[in-house]
């Protein structure tokens, strides 16, 4: 009897996701504090080289964080502002209804729910909220995929103790966790501690709380917040498994896929090692439960001494994820010849691969990655995977009778869904799917409204001007009928 699969189960799970801090908006509204990405500045008067300069010179800057604490203005500061997503939730989620959308996942804002992070009691506003945000999902049918934390903590945490370098904000991630699970545990299907577990390394703002270039952000700093992230995490999954039994909670990474430059061994060998450092590590970390020991080597290169408390590891060995999760959007290559040609990427720089072609913003599109991917992640773990981030950051034109064509978004996300359907004929078991701000959002990196990345076109520029109205484009009806058809009728 044959085992090899035709294509998507039924019942796969075809989404969108978003960010809160990218998309809700809503500043200083229904008792919400003020979080870290609350204070990533932008002049909506930059050009496109001005923006691309900051966001890969230094995206955040000590005298940037000086200013935005005492700058009560939205005009600056584009995740103040997001979509409306805050104001506008119930109309948009009658739209993804309309797209028929299987799972939405967004993030819940810590500084909504704990407006200072070290608060004894929530903000019952902030539960009511999402409450009701959720419920709305599921009077369409849309499952929940919620990430408990996508860089935006309260800043009064990292004023007051620090952020991720302290121990306590470990306690404070997990009684806020804690007011979740009882909170909404009856509406949230998925849950994903954080997002981009390896962000802090590449984009220690986001990832960990510190301020690149400062003093402080060395690669030792950055390592210890993330054994308190990792500490935290595993305190998180056990909490879940406890208070509600049968939940799937899992672990996120940005997926940077990575080939070797040439078929010279050294290059394999700097492939491997790349993939491990940048990749492996975390999801060893959160899906084995241990540090894995090729590590040792890069700690000891680097000068880094993990400061681990009695119990650390056995919390971590005994309080594994259920599933897998990364987001995925390009591919690069390894070699140790100096001087390779780079292009941008998420979160970093990359090699640049000549086989590929690039986005408007120099990321390499490159499919066949994602079955790699796919297969290299279900290989060494064996856990169920959800793609939680895919998608293209184009420049599109809303055209005055309110259409988008975006036939290059189109045809991205069809090769991404053919190579993922051959994924699962591999025999990889993927379950679900999620377009990148499959409604236009702010992006991260930029901070700009012209990257978009949706399926539904929102009327607002860079600087926050606009209508706010939302159009369907092009690729709205497309994605419809794929999630319609199970990813049959991809035409
Ligand atoms: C992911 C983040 O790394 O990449 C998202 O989780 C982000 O928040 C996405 O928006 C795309 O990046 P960007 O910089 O183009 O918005």
């Amino acid at each position: 009897m044959t085992k090899l699969k035709a294509g998507f189960d039924d019942g796969f799970l075809w989404g969108g996701a978003i960010s809160c801090s990218q998309a809700d908006g809503g500043w200083k509204q229904g008792g919400k504090g003020t979080s870290t990405q609350d204070l990533r500045y932008l002049d909506p008067s930059w050009d496109h080289e001005q923006v691309e300069l900051k966001h890969h010179g230094n995206p955040f800057s000590r005298e940037e964080f000086e200013a935005a604490l005492a700058d009560e203005g939205t005009e600056f500061y584009p995740n103040r502002r997001g979509i409306d997503f805050y104001h506008r939730y119930k109309d948009d989620i009658e739209l993804f209804g309309e797209m028929s959308l299987k799972l939405f996942r967004t993030s819940i804002c810590w500084s909504r729910i704990f407006p200072n992070g070290d608060d004894l009691e929530p903000n019952r506003e902030g539960i009511e909220y999402y409450r009701s945000m959720f419920s709305e999902c599921h009077r369409h049918g849309i499952k929940v995929f919620a990430t408990i934390l996508h860089y935006d903590i309260p800043v009064n945490l990292v004023l007051k103790y620090g952020g991720w370098k302290s121990r306590e904000t470990i306690e404070f991630f997990v009684r806020y966790a804690e007011t979740l699970f009882s909170e909404l545990g009856d509406l949230v299907d998925f849950w994903l501690p954080f997002n981009e577990f390896n962000a802090g390394r590449f984009a220690p703002w986001d990832g960990v709380c510190l301020i690149p270039g400062d003093e402080e952000c060395t690669s030792q700093a950055v390592f210890q917040c993330l054994h308190h992230q990792f500490v935290a995490n595993a305190r998180v999954v056990e909490l879940c498994h406890r208070m509600l039994p049968g939940a799937p909670i899992g672990g996120m990474i940005a997926r940077f896929c990575t080939y070797p430059a040439t078929c010279k061994p050294e290059d394999n060998m700097q492939a491997l090692q790349d993939d491990q450092y940048s990749n492996w590590f975390y999801t060893d970390i959160m899906a084995r439960g241990a540090y894995p020991s090729y590590m040792n080597r890069y700690f000891d290169r680097f000068d880094i001494d993990i400061k681990m408390e009695d119990g650390d590891e056995e919390l971590l060995a005994a309080n594994t994820i259920d599933f897998l999760a990364f987001s995925y959007y390009f591919s690069q290559v390894s070699t140790t010849e100096q001087g390779w040609e780079k292009t941008a990427g998420n979160l970093v720089m990359a090699n640049k691969n000549p086989y590929l072609p690039t986005s408007e913003w120099g990321w390499q599109m490159d499919p066949v990655g994602l079955r790699v991917t796919l297969n290299q992640m279900y290989d060494r773990y064996g856990l169920p995977l959800y793609i939680a981030e895919n998608g293209l950051g184009a420049s599109d034109v809303l055209n005055e009778d309110g259409t988008v064509h975006d036939d290059y978004r189109i045809d991205y996300l069809r090769s991404h869904i053919e190579c993922l359907k051959e994924a699962v004929i591999d025999g990889v078991d993927v379950r679900g799917y999620m377009v990148w701000g499959f409604i236009d959002v702010v992006s991260c990196g930029p901070l700009t409204m012209d990257k978009r990345y949706g399926l539904i076109y929102v009327d607002y520029d860079n600087g926050g001007k606009g209508t706010g109205e939302r159009y369907r484009k092009d690729s709205f009806a497309w994605y419809k009928k794929c999630i319609e058809s199970n990813g049959e009728d991809l035409s």
